[in-house]
């Protein structure tokens, strides 16, 4: 059988490129059903875009790669589209974009679009081999319980990358990538809870509060999480992108105030009372007896010398905690990492040694921040492809 173009993945990048990717496009996926992780996103409400979304919220070797595709294909695309399908939906925080009701109403609305242009899907479909011919490529694949053999002239591949290998991750785009001669960047789990020893926090599980995190000259100021295994909250899956092995990461628990003014000025008017009291009205208190046991602290407040407090509060402003690792594509939201753009175009997406060979979405190395902003990236490259073809 013969299409002009096969797209591998029915996921967020895939279903968009398989719209504008025009006649004769046949869309292949080994899962039951389309754009799984849509469904499951943003607790069920997809956070689909981001109004703020450049490209400095993106990592990627080359800052500058995800520029163009993101200029063709905006968040305000992306909204036009969902307003045409009278989806309602709202900013939360950050203008991270949510649907009202249902994640299911933006893989319906792909669908709908898909079923306009004409494209095909097989579902539950194994890819066995991918081939270069002379006009194209030769896969072989297995679907209804058959081998086939199917050609096209131009191959997408947007089969994502590792994380959540439960929900059917795999690193076929990886392999594509390498059978074909294009090179990879180191690939890890990112926008991922950071793990610590022998239950550190177990004690504090539940606690949440605003923090300004900060790793290697970048920092985020959102809600801290901790866990059983560790630290999570989005400040802490920001940061796990921009975090390594070995790294310490500085937590701020007083992001919006001055704790050593406040102190201050507590020891005026409650000199008696003790500094642990004192540090539990400012905190949660689970982490100030957390702290007040950790670090010692004791004695009352007006016994504290300005530069006591001016320690303390050092401390309060600058923790400093380091993780022994992170939970992994188990948990991890995106892979960061991926198929090294210098061997893509950054208008269509296609390698530059292998004409009619595209890749888009998350395997390609472009890693946006949490909020919205990956699936940002699938429309955006899935539109610059599938436009191109
Ligand atoms: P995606 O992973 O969506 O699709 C890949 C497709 O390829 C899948 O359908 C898969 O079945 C298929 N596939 C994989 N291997 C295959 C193989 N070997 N053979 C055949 N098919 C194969 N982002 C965001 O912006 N806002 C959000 O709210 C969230 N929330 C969120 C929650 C959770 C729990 C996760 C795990 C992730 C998010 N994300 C997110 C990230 C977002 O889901 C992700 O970046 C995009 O789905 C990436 O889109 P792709 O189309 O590239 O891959």
């Amino acid at each position: 059988m013969q299409f002009e173009t096969i797209i591998l993945g029915a996921g967020a990048a895939g279903m968009m490129c398989a719209i504008h990717a025009g006649r004769d496009v046949l869309l292949l996926d080994h899962a039951k059903a389309p754009g799984e992780k849509i469904r499951i996103s943003g607790g069920g409400r997809c956070n689909f875009t981001n109004m703020h979304a450049g490209p400095a919220n993106f990592l990627s070797q080359n800052p500058h790669f995800a520029k163009s595709a993101l200029a063709r294909y905006t968040q305000w695309d992306f909204l036009d589209l969902v307003g045409r399908h009278g989806i309602d939906w709202h900013e939360k925080t950050l203008g991270q974009l949510f649907c009202d009701d249902s994640a299911k109403q933006i893989v319906a609305m792909l669908l709908d679009e898909m079923t306009q242009a004409g494209a095909t899907m097989w579902l539950q479909t194994t890819i066995a081999s991918v081939d270069k011919t002379e006009t194209g490529f030769r896969l072989v694949i297995e679907s209804d319980g058959r081998r086939k053999t199917v050609d096209c002239r131009h191959l997408v591949i947007a089969t994502g990358g590792k994380s959540i290998p439960k929900m059917g991750a795999t690193g076929l785009a990886y392999d594509i990538a390498r059978q074909f001669g294009l090179t990879l960047t180191d690939i890890r789990p990112a926008l991922v809870p950071l793990t610590f020893p022998d239950g550190r926090f177990t004690g504090l599980a539940g606690v949440a509060l605003p923090v300004r995190v900060s790793c290697n000259a970048t920092r985020f100021d959102e809600a801290m999480l901790f866990t059983h295994r560790g630290l999570s909250g989005p400040a802490i899956l920001q940061i796990s992108s921009y975090w390594r092995e070995g790294d310490t990461i500085r937590v701020n628990l007083f992001p919006n105030s001055d704790p050593f003014e406040a102190l201050r000025a507590q020891r005026q008017q409650a000199g008696r009372k003790n500094l642990s009291t004192v540090l539990a009205q400012m905190l949660p208190s689970r982490l100030a007896d957390y702290l007040t046991r950790e670090w010692q602290i004791a004695g009352n407040l007006g016994d504290q010398s300005d530069a006591a407090l001016g320690a303390l509060c050092d401390r309060l402003t600058g923790w400093d905690l380091t993780p022994t690792g992170s939970e992994g594509y188990r948990t991890a939201e995106v892979t960061l990492g991926g198929i090294d753009t210098d061997g893509l175009s950054s208008k269509t997406m296609m390698s530059k040694t292998v004409p009619g060979l595209y890749f888009i979405g998350e395997c390609v190395d472009v890693t946006g921040w949490l909020g919205g902003f990956n699936f940002q990236w699938a429309w955006s490259s899935g539109f610059a492809a599938g436009s191109a073809i």
